[in-house]
């Protein structure tokens, strides 16, 4: 795979497996905005990153935020080909305790934020000729866990905007795809799992999802984010690629 002088937007690039994305792309030769509501997680990958790679701030619900992302990024690399709709985050709850604010804010970041990145990046992307998105869905979009009502409902309004715009956009020549990954070690966990009263436990308890008994590397869900945005995937739109150690086959 080579992404040689080609343009590409992460959000949700400063951490995890944005972050594991934007160091796999810039390796195979891409320029990158890593693009985050933490300019400082922002400015740290990219700076690991090189390779022209630039650092935005941006909170993916905030449409003028959004647009002044999109700018930027053809202002400094001429265009975009790639867009990764990767910023999202998650909490507990059953739809009983989770107060509206919070669903509120929850759809605004996972799904409104596809849309307005997806809207705005829209006409770079067809201009590209072969433009591509590929969005973070979750494993629990195709099968519900417990406790989690508000981020489910969102990873599976995710999914189904994959295949609406995959249907919406391929005669712009532009694919949309998306990675549904299971559990990944990122430091959102580690967060969870540090402040856990029994550590050991919560770890065993996110590990035993799988049958490989193991979380995933945030490296292993960005080498299938990096192959759907490559030309190789060519024939692939509307996918949601599961990447989830088999946890849903169980
Ligand atoms: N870690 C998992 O187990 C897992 C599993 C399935 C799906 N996902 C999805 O993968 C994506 C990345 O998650 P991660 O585990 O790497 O988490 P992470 O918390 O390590 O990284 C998420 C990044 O998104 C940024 N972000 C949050 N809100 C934002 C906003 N409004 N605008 C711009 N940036 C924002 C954060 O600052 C952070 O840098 C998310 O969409 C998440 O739902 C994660």
């Amino acid at each position: 795979m080579n992404f040689d002088g080609q343009s590409i937007i992460v959000t949700g690039g400063g951490s995890g497996i944005g972050r594991a994305t934007v160091l796999k792309f810039a390796e195979l030769g891409g320029r990158v905005a890593v693009a985050d509501v933490s300019l400082d997680a922002a400015r740290e990958v990219s700076s690991l990153a090189g390779g022209g790679s630039i650092p935005l701030q941006v909170d993916v619900s905030d449409a003028a935020q959004v647009r002044a992302m999109v700018d930027e990024t053809v202002a400094a690399f001429g265009g975009i080909d790639v867009l990764c709709n990767n910023a999202g985050f998650g909490f507990l709850g059953t739809v009983a305790d989770i107060g509206e604010a919070d669903w509120d804010r929850l759809m605004a970041v996972n799904v409104k934020g596809v849309y307005l990145c997806s809207k705005y990046s829209l006409p770079a992307l067809a201009r590209s000729g072969e433009g591509r998105i590929v969005n973070t869905s979750s494993y629990t979009a195709a099968v519900g866990i417990p406790n989690r009502a508000a981020y489910v409902a969102s990873k599976g309004a995710v999914s189904a905007l994959t295949r609406a715009m995959a249907l919406d956009h391929v005669g712009q020549g532009i694919r949309v795809n998306a990675v549904a990954p299971g559990t990944v070690n990122s430091p959102y966990f580690n967060k969870i799992v540090g402040e856990s009263a029994d550590p050991q436990a919560v770890l065993e308890e996110l590990n035993g999802r799988s049958p490989m008994h193991r979380m995933g590397e945030p490296e292993e869900i960005a080498a299938a984010i990096v192959w759907l945005a490559s030309k190789e995937s060519s024939f692939a739109t509307g996918s949601v690629l599961t990447v989830d150690g088999g946890t849903s086959s169980w």
